[in-house]
């Protein structure tokens, strides 16, 4: 685990990220987008540790895929209109995330109790694509002069 890793998901409370520098990509935009997935993964997962019930758990998924859809769209739109020559891999890595919550909802939905492992995924996910994608993105788009 990188060092940035550890330093942004250290917390008291296990399920609860913190926003930190070390996960700015550089660009405005992108940053805004994950600190608000931030927030959303955060209520999910106060909503499944016991917080809300099972149609609260409904809600706050159903906010972090339209959320990350939207965030998606438009990470691939920039990636898109700058010609980042590794855009065709970053959109499948996206849509094999979307593929993954959306089994969690419909796990959910089913009656499965998708119970903290869909936080804990989700946190790691988020953090570690973060780092090892967006950031990578944001260095190219940095170089264009796109912030
Ligand atoms: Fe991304
Ligand atoms: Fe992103």
């Amino acid at each position: 685990m990188p060092a940035t890793e550890k330093s942004a998901t250290d917390s008291s409370d296990s399920v609860t990220i913190h926003w930190s520098p070390n996960l700015s990509v550089g660009v405005a935009a992108i940053d805004g987008d994950h600190r608000a997935l931030i927030d959303l993964l955060n209520a999910l997962a106060a909503a499944v540790a016991g917080a809300g019930g099972h149609g609260d758990i409904t809600l706050k998924l159903d906010e972090l895929i339209a959320r990350t859809e939207a965030h998606f769209r438009s990470e691939e739109e920039i990636m898109a209109r700058e010609h980042y020559p590794e855009a065709g891999h970053h959109a499948r890595v996206h849509e094999a995330l979307l593929d993954e919550i959306r089994q969690f909802r419909s796990d959910h939905l089913a009656g499965t109790d998708i119970g903290p492992e869909i936080t804990e995924f989700l946190k790691r996910w988020l953090i570690s694509h973060i780092i090892e994608s967006d950031k990578h993105l944001g260095g190219y788009l940095e170089g264009r002069g796109v912030g």
